[in-house]
Formats: structure tokens, C-alpha cells, sequence
């Protein structure tokens, strides 16, 4: 039996009258892209932040490699090796490619007898980290603020960001939501060289061919429960939007 990297075990949390999460369990393998689908409003958002620490479930656990996880806040679990690039991206607009990279964890070196924020090293390694992931990003416009890049050379900062610090559980909230077709490749791309290096991928998608392409399994939430849960080999779209939709689902034949 292999121990999962991660494990949300009889999750529930409650927005004042409404109950987002209900008993929800589930399993993330070490090397796995798992997705989860589930129709707008079903708690896909509001699982994935309380497996980044943004909200704490109401009752149920969380495992990290077999042991108990408390997280208190997003620094906690990106501490673990749990990074989170959210629907809304998180990265700072005016900061430059190397300030988001680092984002709170700045690195420091001694100048005239004074500890200063290393800027020559976050730019260096913003560019190591893109050239790893195959993207270019012109050279002017490396230190300039990130509101200037395209939507797909963010989301790739937002993974570059995970890679450098050495996640183990990768969390993507519709990474591919905002993109064009091309750039939506190329974080497919990302993706799959991420689980080849062995990083774990919860994934979040409202696109079945993105999920039917690049996922190993997938679980379905449907008004905040888990409708069910299925092997990509062993499923079809068909399914998925019976699993997501419940009784209103009417076959088109
Ligand atoms: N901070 C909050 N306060 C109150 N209710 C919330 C809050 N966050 C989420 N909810 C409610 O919880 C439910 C689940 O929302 P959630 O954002 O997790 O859905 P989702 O599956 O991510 O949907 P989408 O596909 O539209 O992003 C919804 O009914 C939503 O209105
Ligand atoms: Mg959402």
C-alpha cells in the first residue's frame, strides 16, 4: 500500500448557512495528477484552500505523508511543499519576475555592514527557474513588473515559483481558465514535466479535455460531497458530467 503525500480525511467547513464541504475525503499519490472536477459552487476552491492553509475545515484532518497536518496559515503549508497557484494567480502585479519568486522569502546578503535583499541573486534565479521550465521571457522584460507579461507567462512564474522551492504537492485552481489556446499547452506541458519530476498535482478544471489529457484519476464534488471518483483509463466525459451534474443530467441520446 503506498502512503498518500497528501490525504483530506472527513473534511467539512461551513460558510454560515451554507455547508461548502460535507464528510469530504481524498487521496493524493506521491507522482499522481489528480483533478477535481465539479460544477461551479460544488467546493472545489474551498478544498484546495484549506489544503493551503487559507481556511480551517470545520471538523476532519489532513495527512502529509502519512503524519497529521495542522496548518495555521499559507506559509505553513508552503513550508511542507505544498504550493497553491490560485484561480486569481497570486502573484504581485508590480513586482518583477524575481520578486514573486521569492514573495516573503526574500534572500539577504551583507552590504557595508548591512543585510540587503539580494536583487542580483532573484534575478539570476528567475532566470534559471524559467529556462528549467522552457520559457522565455525577453530580458527587459525580466526585471520589469508582471502585470506586463501575458497570462501564460505568469501562470509559468506562478509554477516556477513552486518548482524552485521544492514542492512535493503542486495545487492549481483552473491554472488554464484565463489563457489562450497555445499557452493552455504549454502549462499542460509544465504540468506533465512537473509529475515527471515527481511532484504531485491537485488540479482543479473546468475543461474535461484537459483533465481526460493529463490526469491519472479524477474526483468528482457535487454540492460540496464527493460524487464519485474514477480512473481516467477507466472513464469517459460522459460520465464525469453525470458525476458532476447528479439526476439533471439528461443523456443526448
Ligand atoms: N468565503 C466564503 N463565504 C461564504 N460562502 C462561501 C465562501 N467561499 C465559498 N463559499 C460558498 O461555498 C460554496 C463552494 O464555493 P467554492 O468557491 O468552493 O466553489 P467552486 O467549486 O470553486 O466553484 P467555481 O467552479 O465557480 O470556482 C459556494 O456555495 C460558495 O458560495
Ligand atoms: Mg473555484
Amino acid at each position: 500500500m503506498i502512503t498518500p503525500i497528501l490525504e483530506v480525511r472527513d473534511v467539512s467547513i461551513r460558510f454560515g448557512g451554507v455547508e461548502a464541504l460535507k464528510h469530504v475525503s481524498l487521496q493524493l499519490l506521491p507522482g499522481e495528477v489528480l483533478a477535481l472536477a465539479g460544477d461551479n459552487g460544488a467546493g472545489k476552491s474551498t478544498l484546495i484552500k484549506i489544503i493551503s492553509g487559507v481556511y480551517r475545515a470545520d471538523q476532519g484532518e489532513l495527512l502529509f505523508d502519512g503524519a497529521p497536518l495542522q496548518l495555521r496559515d499559507p506559509q505553513d503549508a508552503r513550508a511542507q511543499g505544498i504550493e497553491t497557484i490560485y484561480q486569481d494567480l497570486a502573484l504581485a502585479d508590480n513586482l518583477d519576475v524575481g520578486s514573486n519568486i521569492f514573495l516573503g522569502r526574500e534572500p539577504t546578503r551583507r552590504q557595508l555592514g548591512f543585510q540587503v535583499i539580494d536583487r542580483p541573486r532573484m534575478a539570476q534565479v528567475a532566470r534559471e527557474v524559467l529556462k528549467r521550465l522552457d520559457i522565455v521571457i525577453p530580458e527587459r522584460k525580466l526585471g520589469g513588473p508582471v502585470k506586463m507579461l501575458s497570462g501564460g507567462q505568469r501562470q509559468a512564474i506562478a509554477i516556477g515559483r513552486a518548482i524552485y522551492w521544492n514542492a512535493r504537492v503542486l495545487v492549481m485552481d483552473e491554472p488554464t481558465a484565463a489563457l489562450g489556446v497555445p499557452e493552455q499547452r504549454k502549462v499542460m506541458e509544465l504540468i506533465t514535466v512537473l509529475k515527471a519530476q515527481g511532484v504531485s498535482v491537485l488540479l482543479i478544471s473546468h475543461n474535461l479535455h484537459d483533465i481526460f489529457a493529463i490526469a491519472d484519476r479524477i474526483v468528482v464534488l457535487r454540492r460540496g460531497e464527493v460524487a464519485g471518483e474514477r480512473q481516467v483509463q477507466q472513464t469517459s466525459g460522459d460520465e464525469i458530467v453525470h458525476l458532476m451534474v447528479g439526476d439533471t443530467y439528461v443523456s443526448p441520446e
